[in-house]
């Protein structure tokens, strides 16, 4: 541990600025963020995480042809009244109140050029202080502390913290994978020794992928401007943490359950399968459903 300073974090960068050439032709004029789960877009779902841990004011970057996720954050008159005029309370109450939800401010990244970069178009706004970074592509389930316990393990040391995850060795070529050791008693909190963007096969130095969620000291921008492009001729974010290790520790919060890479066709349909379950009005004739189809598809 590097010792106790006052690091509160009160902002957040959430990265909508993907392209999402695997989801089409679903987003060719939609973006994926807006990809519904259940009933909510996927992009709510990072909101309600980023308030349930506390923090109010996000900045998210998004690019061209996102600005239905502006739309979606702000207020909807023709809507509201016309939901007021039909009694529609609840309703109502739930649009409003996702106006409401938090202080978001939108930056354009221009050009796409890496999550790193993506990171970097949002500093200005996020000044000097540390920050929380979720990517829109990783949903986690509302009852997932992760977030809380990256706050919680940055407070309590004042560095970088990443999300980490045990992950197959054909999952980790396309993740961001990272080499720990122990960093006190507790074997979820570690130090980060080395991290490498999409290892080539066989070559993944462990098997703890580095999973979308982070808490970033702002030594991170001077870092990245430093960064040499990487994986796939962009600017790897992973990179920028790999040149912040040199001048500061970095710590890791290792978590097992909870979440679904929505950039993923086959994580999406079990996460709407999973959250559907849960809801009164529609796990009990899901739940019917799906055990009706015990054996389909076999001989
Ligand atoms: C990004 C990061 C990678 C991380 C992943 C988590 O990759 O670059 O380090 O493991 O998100 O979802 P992408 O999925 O954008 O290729």
């Amino acid at each position: 541990m590097t010792g106790t300073k006052d690091s509160s974090v009160r902002k957040a960068l959430i990265t909508a600025a993907g392209l999402a050439t695997r989801w089409l032709p679903a987003t060719k004029a939609m973006p994926k963020e807006m990809l519904p789960l259940v009933d909510k877009p996927a992009i709510q779902y990072v909101v309600e995480e980023t308030i349930a841990a506390g923090i109010q004011d996000i900045v998210m970057i998004t690019s061209r042809g996102k600005r239905s996720l502006e739309d979606h954050f702000d207020r909807s008159f023709e809507l509201e009244h016309y939901l007021a005029e039909r009694g529609k309370t609840e309703l109502l109450a739930e649009v409003r109140e996702i106006a409401d939800m938090a202080d978001i401010h939108y930056v354009r990244q221009k050009e796409p050029r890496g999550l790193g970069h993506a990171v970097w178009v949002g500093r200005e706004h996020i000044g000097h202080e540390a920050f929380a970074v979720l990517l829109a592509d990783d949903i986690m389930h509302s009852s997932s502390p992760l977030l809380r316990d990256m706050l919680g393990a940055h407070q309590h040391t004042g560095a970088s913290i990443l999300a980490l995850k045990r992950v197959s060795e054909e999952e980790i070529s396309s993740l961001g994978c990272a080499e720990v050791e122990a960093w006190g008693d507790d074997p979820a909190f570690v130090r980060v020794t080395s991290v490498v963007e999409k290892p080539a096969p066989g070559t993944a130095p462990s098997d703890l992928a580095v999973i979308g969620r982070y808490v970033l000291t702002p030594g991170i921008f001077a870092a990245l401007e430093r960064t040499p492009l990487g994986a796939g001729g962009e600017l790897q974010l992973t990179d920028g943490i790999g040149q912040l290790m040199k001048e500061e520790a970095v710590g890791g919060v290792i978590f097992e359950t909870g979440r679904f890479d929505v950039g993923n066709k086959l994580d999406f349909l079990k996460a709407t399968i999973e959250l559907a379950l849960e809801r009164d009005d529609l796990g009990p004739p899901l739940r019917e459903f799906l055990a009706g189809l015990t054996g389909h598809g076999q001989d």
